[in-house]
Order: structure tokens, then sequence, then C-alpha cells
């Protein structure tokens, strides 16, 4: 049966402390996933070489993103979820592809761009080659789809040429992947501070963490940004209006929604009362993974066993990814 289910392969970098926005926006598109593919989920080690060669960290960041992954309904018994620096045969596929890659092409890309222009004094060559590393870690599972966000499509066209000419110079080897994006389950979820998305790096109160305590949290949504309500019958909403009417979407049932809807149409709503409701219901829709993976963090005899586990099931996929490649490429003397 396994066999014939189609390959997915994603990475996730180990940079700790998960959002709403990341579950709603990914890890929950994952643990759907699970149960449909035959699932590949990399803890990124390697790749955060490229930008923090200190690795003081990155034990502690590795344990915590695959502690917060299980905790949201990834389960290690049915997916791959390892350690790309687990994955030796990463590093030569890597190296073969780099000869694929031309220097003008991954000088063009956006995120190089980005990180040159943010740190002109460590422009490394992984830095330069991170979407070579990233189409390793890809095709060495020969994927198909690769769940990932917007930010990451120039890399996966990237992941699709180097693929396609690694076919065409060599032999059909390996499946040109594909971003998969389920767009109905992927949303977005606004900031508490009715400016943008969620996102860890902009301001932190109006972000809502997976480990956030419950004070917290109520603390945060009683912040957003609110005003006194409207005057006007079956007015238009203003965005930051329309993002806690999202935020509640996600979490709240619907007949509160229905209610604070028509609140809102009839100039009645109290937005005390509607963020008072939201965040007992943030907490409760919380609460639950935050105690998950703080019951699994201090736990590293199982965390060692879930990466073991992975390891043992990424080196075998990649295991026999590699015998083609060299086959391909005439690697194979004996
Ligand atoms: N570059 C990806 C990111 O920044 C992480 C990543 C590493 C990845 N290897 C991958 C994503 C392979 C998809 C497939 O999020």
């Amino acid at each position: 049966m396994a066999a014939t289910k189609q390959i997915v392969m994603s990475g996730i970098r180990p940079t700790g402390f998960l959002h709403l926005g990341n579950y709603f926006g990914a890890i929950r598109n994952y643990v759907k996933m699970q149960e449909q593919f035959n699932c590949y989920f990399m803890v990124a080690d390697l790749h955060s070489l490229t930008t923090h060669p200190d690795t003081k960290e990155l034990r502690e960041n590795v344990e915590r993103v695959l502690a917060e992954n299980i905790a949201c309904g990834l389960d290690p018994d049915k997916v791959a979820l390892y350690c790309q620096s687990h994955v030796h045969e990463t590093a030569e596929l890597y190296l073969y592809l780099n000869m694929l890659a031309y220097k003008g092409e991954l000088e063009k890309t956006a995120t190089f761009k980005d990180k040159v222009r943010l740190n002109p004094e460590n422009v490394n060559a992984g830095l330069l080659t991170y979407p070579v590393l990233q189409t390793a870690d890809i095709l060495l599972h020969r994927a198909k789809y690769v769940p990932v966000g917007k930010d990451q499509e120039q890399h996966l066209e990237m992941a699709r040429t180097f693929a396609h000419r690694f076919n065409h110079r060599y032999c059909e080897t390996f499946p040109e992947p594909v971003a998969y994006n389920n767009n109905e389950d992927l949303v977005k979820v606004p900031s508490l501070d009715g400016s943008g998305k969620m996102s860890k790096s902009e301001n932190q109160m109006a972000t809502l963490y997976l480990a956030d305590e419950d004070d917290v949290i109520r603390k945060k949504v009683m912040k957003a940004k609110t005003d006194n309500g409207p005057t006007e019958m079956n007015s238009a909403k203003p965005d930051y209006i329309e993002n806690i009417f999202g935020l509640m979407k996600l979490v709240c049932a619907a007949d509160v929604i229905a209610k604070y809807e028509s609140d809102f149409n009839n100039c009645t709503i109290r937005y005390g009362d509607l963020k008072k409701q939201l965040g007992e219901d943030m907490v409760h829709f919380i609460a639950p993974i935050r105690e998950k993976i703080n019951s699994i963090l201090p736990d590293k005899k199982y965390l060692q066993q879930v990466m073991e586990q992975g390891a043992a099931k990424a080196n075998k996929s990649a295991g026999e990814t590699m015998q083609l490649v060299r086959e391909a490429m005439g690697l194979k003397y004996f």
C-alpha cells in the first residue's frame, strides 16, 4: 500500500516558537496530508548554518520544533519526521547538484539577495547554494509534492530546473517537484494589531504563540485594536475589525460569531465582550497544544527516539535514491 502513495516532502526551519499563523498556514495542512501521502517532514538544521554558524542553541531549537510539530498532531509513526543532518546522503546529492547550478541563476534568487543585504559580511557559498541544498532535500526522496508557502515558490522553481537538468544530462531519475497547497485549507491568520499577518518578526504582542500561557493569550487578545463600534446599520467593517472576526472564525463556535455579526450590523456590538469571548476560545484552543509541547520537551529519551526513527526512514529512502543517482551518473565502477 505505502508504495503507491504519492511522496510529499517539506522542510521546517528550526527557529522555534511556532505561532497561530504557522499552525493554520502550514502545520494543520501537514497533519491532514499524513493520512493520504507518504510524507517526509524534515527539520532543516543544515540550512540554518548558512546564516547561524554558531550552533550552541541548535539542539534546543531542533527539539522545540519537533515537540511543537508533534504537539500539533504530526505523528512520527505515520510520517518520517527527521533532521536533515542525520541524512548524510544530503551532502552527496548537494555536491552533484552544485555542478548543475550556475552562479548567475543562484545570485538572482530573491532570498539570496535579501540575505546579502541584511548580512553583507557573511556572504558564504552555502548561502549562495541554499536552493541547491533544498533541492537535494526534496529529490533525495523523489518527492512530487512540496507543501510550502508563497515565499518558497522561487526555490521550488529552481528545484524543478535542477531536477530537469539532471534528468536531461544523465537519465530520467527525478520527478519535477511542485508546490502543493490546498488553498482552502491554508488560512492567513491576521495579526492582532490590525496590520498584516501574524509573524515571528513583527510585534510580539500581536502574535499568539502556541507556547503562550493562558493569561498572556488573554492579555494579547484584549489589546487587539478596536474602536467605539459602528454608528450606521450594516456598515462595512474596518480592516482591523475584519481581522478580529477572521480570528474568531478560527476558534469560535458558529452561533457565537453569528451573534457578534448581528450585533455589529445593528450597532450594539461591545468589543470588550467580544474580545473576552475570543480570548477564552483562544485559550481553549491553544492550552492543550501548549501542555502537550511542555510534556514532550523535557522527555529527551522520547525526542531521541523520534529522531532515530525518522532518520531510519529517511536514510532508507535516500539510500535507494542515491543508488539510482550514482548509476545514472556513471559513478559506479564496480
Ligand atoms: N527553505 C525552507 C524555508 O525557509 C525550508 C526548507 C529546507 C524546505 N529544505 C526544504 C522546504 C525542502 C521545502 C522542501 O522554510
